[in-house]
């Protein structure tokens, strides 16, 4: 048997700091909406010419350096982004060769928000097949870029900001008895639930450049404005609620575990009132919950990996813990994961 250990995470948030202030310079908003209504007090956006290639890079720089790994010591890449370098290719092969990786294959996934839970299954299946023994993951968005920054775009500018995270996830063989369970204590990837449903496709999106549209970005494009990211927030909102909420509680009932037996749950950062109202369905204390939104905003395919990151350095959770993690972002795509760290 083969379990799916991660052994390293790393984050990379680019050094500009942008304040609710800050915004409030460039659209008709205020420090208590933003806060108010999402947490978010300040967010980091990249200066140019820093594409996402680039912040996916410093942070498998950091994870590289951790590990004590080299890039030969890895058989697979995965990187997720909604915001790649070009239309296409997509961010996983420029990483694999600006960094040096040997000529393994490397994909990008396109679930948004949801990328770390995806991720995280596909790289468990592919190891428990036997086929490869040391993936790495990559999540890095820069939404800075995209994003509508005036009035007209003040719904979606105020959440999102820009980083980038990596982890390696490791097979290690195992006995049938030693692959992780919740009533055991053996590290790894315990169980993965997914889901997906295009009926939301269109309540968040970026509707251009795409063959939906007639052509790619014309003038007709830039007019309406539709390289933008545009989202109906009050639906986008109840669907995240209910389906992290879902995928939590089937999580725990196909376990048989109660809220008590996580030690932290970490929601994806899309809004602070989304992870309270996740928290209080499962009946969690505060203090088994981590966020981070207030510092970074909605760093969209980052954002679990950056917390579990910074949740271990600052001894909120540490190795042997029991944590829970559950996405939700467009498409829609959602899932929850079960870790032994
Ligand atoms: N500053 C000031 N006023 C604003 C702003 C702003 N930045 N944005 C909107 N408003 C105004 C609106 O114009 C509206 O005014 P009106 O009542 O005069 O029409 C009022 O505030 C209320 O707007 P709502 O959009 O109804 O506000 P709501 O309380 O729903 O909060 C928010 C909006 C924060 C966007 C919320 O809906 C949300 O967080 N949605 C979900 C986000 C999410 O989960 N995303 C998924 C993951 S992202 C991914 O996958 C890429």
């Amino acid at each position: 048997y083969y379990k799916t250990v991660m052994t390293h995470f790393s984050r990379y948030l680019p050094p500009g700091r942008v304040t609710n202030d800050d915004l409030s310079k460039l659209m008709d908003t205020n420090d208590t909406w933003i806060t108010e209504r999402s947490g978010i007090k300040e967010r980091r956006f990249v200066e140019e010419p820093t594409s996402t290639s680039d912040l996916a890079i410093e942070a498998v720089k950091k994870v590289l350096t951790e590990s004590k790994l080299s890039p030969q010591d890895f058989d697979y890449i995965i990187a997720s982004t909604l915001s790649p370098d070009f239309y296409f290719p997509g961010i996983a092969p420029i990483v694999q060769h600006k960094l040096g990786f040997p000529t393994i294959p490397a994909i990008d996934i396109r679930v948004q928000c949801s990328a770390f839970v995806y991720a995280t299954q596909m790289a468990q299946a592919m190891i428990q097949s036997g086929q490869y023994k040391r993936i790495l993951l990559v999540f890095s968005d820069v939404q800075s870029k995209l994003l509508e920054l005036n009035t007209n775009g003040r719904n979606v500018a105020v959440l999102f900001g820009d980083g980038a995270a990596a982890v390696v996830c490791e097979a290690q063989e195992c006995s049938e008895s030693e692959m992780p369970r919740v009533d055991n204590q053996s590290s790894g990837v315990i169980d993965t639930i997914l889901g997906s449903d295009g009926v939301g496709a269109e309540l968040l999106l970026i509707r251009s450049p795409g063959t939906a549209t007639r052509g790619f970005l014309t003038e007709e494009t830039h007019a309406t404005g539709d390289w933008h990211p545009k989202m109906e927030g009050r639906a986008v909102f109840k669907h995240a609620v209910n389906r992290m909420c879902e995928v939590a509680e089937t999580l725990m009932k196909k376990h048989k575990i109660t809220a008590n037996d996580i030690a932290c749950l970490i929601p994806h950062q899309a809004n602070l009132r989304i992870s309270e109202m996740v928290r209080e369905k499962m009946e969690l204390s505060p203090d088994k919950v981590f966020n981070n939104i207030q510092k970074y905003g909605n760093t969209t395919s980052a954002t679990i990996p950056i917390c579990i990151n910074e949740a271990l350095e600052q001894g909120r959770i540490k190795r042997g813990d029991l944590i829970l993690t559950v996405a939700f972002g467009a498409g829609f795509t959602w899932g929850g994961s079960l870790i032994r760290l």
